[in-house]
């Protein structure tokens, strides 16, 4: 087991620092904030924290809008803190590592005021800029070029006007970014998260892009997001950063519109590119035609489609990445599971279901409490760039604004930016401020202090999940079967590792449910490692051969395989 990478056995904990925890009461979380809640995720038993970033930045996009790739910014600390907190994250055996958005800067960055400063400048060609712009719709609803009125020219950005993007096929662009990284690593972190990297290269023509019915502008993903030059820049980039250092470290790329085939390629070990990648088939499946904020109800048979063929297509090549939440996705107890009645145990069900896929485990802070989404009241309270252009986009062409209110409510970013939820106290223990965001009315009963030492709770199942997939090697290294792939209602498989053999079954409703397993002999004598039947419930009963299974039960059995 020893040649497989640490980071197999490893659980991620992502933090968002602007909402995790402020130690100087200004409203905002900070890096004493999160230095002081350090115990909290040794606790839970996390490997790696992976840190949103913290350069200076002018928060058009929180924080993904770098201005300088070497520093802190203000809002969070210093650099001495950093380094202060990389010690104490090393001290407690964690790792750390740094979000890098290497697709883009912010317009404030000086190599941007540079290139823009006009058609001369030396770092001109460090962004793309063109006389005439393309048809291509940025992510953030508008067109992905803008005017710059000084030379007449405009410039690429596939996110707001003020992240434009870096042209890679300029090397010194490339250099630059790869001493930068080079600079973090020498300062003790432990890898990186990279922003969006599979956009770094595009067909330099920047053809237009296909236009849907209706629309005005083009969808330019087939220029930018499997370039021509991609894997050679990531091999590059692994080269010139890692090569030759010691230490063992951990690369994820994040992948808009990765397939299958092409995150076999970017993980295989013997490229040299990322260690993971996060793919986003699954948290597409609830959206409509017309993109995320286009709400369709989650169908749980495409769900066990897209997770059977991410584990079938990375079993013997590359490496899974699993996660539910993030910065960018709603709460997952709101999205499919119920943050209602059955909170504590949906949550529970859905984690179980996540990690004990293979692959490795991303935690966003939060989600192991079961935190919801936020009820948001009004269009008024909505902060994010990416909620705010899709909602005045859709009031425009006519959407009625109390479906735009609910698309946002189910989908937007603000619901995983809520302040973390801490204790019962004012402002969840968040801040003793006034937070930058309204905290979650119901911090007064979801919140890390009433968990703490509840075996029960969403948050000792975490630690629960954690531990087993330190202790379990069939956790980390089992084949995965999928069972019962027609059902709406059930989720189950299994993985098995040379003599062992575990059984998954969660119940994804809040209905009673039926799981028909053939063979189901073979796990009369298991042990139950996880869940189980509810005693306080109405028991379920189900005919001989099949399993009963309470609303969103989850139950994991362990058995050893004769022979
Ligand atoms: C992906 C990040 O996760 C998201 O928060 C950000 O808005 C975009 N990339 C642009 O950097």
């Amino acid at each position: 087991m020893s040649d497989h990478p640490w980071w197999t056995s490893a659980v991620v904990y992502q933090i968002w620092p602007r909402s995790f925890a402020d130690s100087d009461s200004d409203g905002i979380g900070d890096l004493g904030g999160i230095l002081a809640r350090l115990d909290y995720l040794a606790d839970l038993g996390v490997d790696v924290v992976w840190l949103s970033p913290v350069y200076p930045s002018p928060q058009d996009d929180f924080g993904y809008d770098i201005s300088d790739y070497q520093d802190i910014d203000p809002l969070y600390g210093t650099l001495a803190q950093f380094d202060g907190l990389l010690a104490a994250v090393h001290e407690r055996g964690m790792r750390l590592i740094l979000d890098v958005v290497l697709n883009h800067t912010s317009d404030e960055h000086p190599w941007f005021v540079e290139s823009r400063s006009g058609p001369d400048s030396p770092k001109r060609d460090w962004y793309w800029w063109r006389q005439r712009p393309n048809n291509w719709r940025s992510f953030f609803s508008e067109p992905a070029w803008t005017l710059d009125a000084g030379s007449g020219e405009y410039y690429l950005h596939l996110f707001s006007a003020k992240q434009p993007d870096l042209n890679w096929e300029n090397p010194q662009v490339r250099q630059a970014i790869y001493a930068m990284l080079r600079w973090w690593l020498d300062r003790g972190v432990d890898g990186f998260r990279m922003d969006v990297i599979n956009m770094i290269s595009k067909d330099p023509a920047l053809p237009d892009g296909w236009v849907p019915p209706g629309e005005s502008l083009g969808h330019g993903f087939p220029h930018f997001l499997y370039g021509p030059r991609i894997h050679e820049y990531l091999q590059e980039m692994h080269r010139e950063v890692f090569g030759g250092r010691e230490g063992t470290f951990l690369t994820v790329g994040e992948m808009p519109g990765v397939s299958v085939e092409q995150a076999r390629r970017y993980t295989d070990p013997a490229r040299g590119e990322v260690d993971m990648v996060f793919q986003f088939d699954h948290v597409g499946l609830d959206h409509g035609p017309g993109g995320k904020y286009d709400v369709r109800p989650l169908d749980l048979r495409a769900l066990k489609a897209s997770f059977g063929h991410w584990q079938r297509g990375l079993a013997e090549v590359g490496w899974n990445s699993l996660y539910w939440d993030n910065h960018d996705q709603p709460r997952i107890v709101s999205r499919w599971g119920d943050d209602g009645e059955h909170r504590t145990r949906s949550a529970k069900a859905l984690a179980a279901l996540l990690h004990l896929h293979r692959g490795t485990p991303f935690i966003y802070q939060g989600e192991e409490l079961g935190m919801t989404n936020y009820p948001f009241a009004s269009l008024e309270e909505i902060v994010d760039i990416e909620g705010l252009n899709y909602a005045r986009e859709a009031l425009q062409s006519g959407a009625d604004a109390c479906d735009v209110l609910d698309a946002v409510r189910a989908r937007g970013r603000d619901n995983a930016r809520t302040p973390m939820q801490w204790d019962d106290g004012p402002d969840a223990g968040f801040t003793t401020g006034t937070p930058w965001l309204p905290v979650n009315p119901n911090y007064t009963t979801v919140n890390a202090a009433a968990q703490r030492d509840d075996p029960e709770s969403v948050l000792g199942h975490y630690r629960r999940l954690v531990e087993l997939r330190h202790t379990l090697p069939v956790v980390v290294h089992g084949d995965f079967t999928m069972l019962m792939p027609d059902d709406a209602q059930v989720y189950a498989f299994t993985r098995r590792w040379q003599d062992t053999e575990l059984l998954v079954l969660v119940n994804v409703s809040g209905e009673p449910a039926t799981a028909v397993l053939g063979e189901l002999d073979r796990w009369t004598d298991a042990e139950l490692m996880l869940g189980g039947p509810d005693p306080t419930l109405p028991s379920v009963d189900s005919p001989a051969g099949s399993v009963g299974l309470q609303p969103w039960e989850h139950r994991v059995l362990r058995r050893v395989v004769d022979g």
